[in-house]
């Protein structure tokens, strides 16, 4: 037996992508992302305008992508007559990443004269394209003018971004960042397939801070990440996934990102939001008690002695959401990790309880990986072995998506 985690296989497993790489500075950009598509597991064929060659060579994408770049229309590529053709049919989806102005008129008049454009003209997949030019390119009429013309046709742009320019300006069109441009990818290729799409998930991720004075707060130890981890094995099949979450700067892309702190305001934001929800997975660590009263004020030493905070409970979120979604709650445990499991999923009317104990070195709180026991309101129990939180995250998944049917 082995300690490593065990790898589960993402949205891109074995997926055809075709990335088109276009003539910009961002080029450099873009070997990222061919690196991380490969990493998640995509068949990835790069297709390049001469343009985008100059800031960087075919070789650099063929070593990444262990496949030929597509670079000369008129270079025999051995395997097939018309290549274009033929990667156009095979993709699963295609990404242009990034893509000028020129690339975008290019496809809103249906120019088909170097690689990119032709495959992009010849594939029924669908096309994301991630821009970048300077503010001024990306402002100007004629540009606005094609992306209107191209999100009509079904085109999703990703970005740009606002920030600094190669031009030394700052403003909209900076190439948005690999890792949010595949995260996109990702969600779409769910959105395309994957069995959650059409439903909407509620997440809730992090621990609680309960305000004891404008600068101290009662909080737990939890990372926030289990939770993070869900929303993004959600989204990636395909979810509309919102995330209610204390720890909003490490979110994932992709979903809806709802930031909160204390154990009030996340069941506002859920109750808010719970009426048009498929689940609700509450992977937050919540206070059960608050302070009685927060101080308007930093509280200041007292002289001598010490000092005591009265608490007053704080509402069971999760037993106070009702109507027909599914509920699915956590019991993070240090001791009778099932029996406090089951006591818990009676309680809080939920339809799976995920029992994990957090004394564990390599599962609970802060750590990538988690070891969980997923309990069902039909007495079932199923122990999931030690895997990435995202691997437990697609586990949890599988059973909200046959509860969904
Ligand atoms: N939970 C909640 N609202 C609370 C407290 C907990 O919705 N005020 C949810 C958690 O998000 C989790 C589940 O209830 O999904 C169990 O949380 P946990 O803290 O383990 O259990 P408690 O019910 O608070 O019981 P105890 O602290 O006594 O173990």
């Amino acid at each position: 037996m082995t300690n490593e985690p065990i790898a589960v296989p993402g949205p891109l497993s074995d997926r055809h992508v075709v990335l088109g790489v276009t003539g910009s500075i961002a080029c450099y950009k873009a070997i990222d992302i061919a690196s991380q598509l490969v990493q998640a597991g995509a068949i990835v064929d790069v297709a390049m305008t001469e343009s985008a060659t100059k800031f960087v060579p075919a070789l650099t994408f063929r070593s990444l992508t262990a496949r030929e770049p597509y670079v000369d229309m008129w270079h025999p590529h051995g395997e097939f007559g018309e290549a274009h053709v033929e990667l156009a049919r095979r993709a699963d989806v295609m990404l242009i990443a990034p893509g000028t102005a020129s690339t975008m008129a290019r496809l809103a008049h249906g120019l088909a004269d170097d690689f990119v454009s032709l495959t992009a003209l010849a594939t029924q997949a669908p096309l994301l394209l991630a821009p970048a030019m300077d503010a001024q390119m990306w402002s100007h009429a004629a540009t606005q003018a094609n992306r209107a013309l191209l999100e009509e046709r079904g085109v999703q742009f990703i970005g740009p971004a606002e920030g600094r320019l190669a031009s030394g300006r700052v403003g909209a069109g900076r190439l948005v960042e690999p890792g949010a441009i595949v995260a996109e990818l990702r969600a779409r290729v769910g959105r395309e397939r994957g069995d959650l799409r059409g439903r909407t998930v509620i997440v809730s991720a992090g621990g609680t801070r309960e305000a004891i004075d404008p600068v101290r707060y009662v909080g737990n130890h939890s990372s926030g990440k289990m939770g993070h981890a869900i929303a993004e094995a959600a989204r990636d099949r395909g979810a509309e996934v919102i995330l209610v979450t204390t720890v909003p700067e490490i979110a994932p892309a992709a979903v809806t990102v709802v930031p909160v702190s204390s154990a009030g305001s996340m069941q506002a934001a859920i109750h808010e939001r719970a009426g048009s929800a498929d689940a609700l997975v509450m992977a937050a660590a919540v206070a059960d008690y608050r302070p009685a009263s927060a101080a308007d004020q930093k509280i200041k030493r007292a002289d001598a002695g010490d000092m005591a905070i009265e608490l007053m409970e704080n509402e069971d979120i999760i037993a106070s959401v009702t109507g027909d979604l599914v509920k699915v709650a956590f019991a993070a445990e240090t001791q009778d990790l099932i029996a406090n499991a089951e006591k818990k999923l009676a309680a809080k009317g939920a339809r799976l309880i995920v029992a994990n104990d957090v004394t564990a070195a390599d599962a609970g709180f802060g750590t990538d990986t988690n070891r969980i026991t997923i309990l069902d309101d039909q007495g079932g129990r199923e122990v999931v072995p030690l895997m990435s939180k995202y691997g437990c995250a697609t586990r949890i998944l599988d059973r909200v998506a046959a509860l969904l049917g």
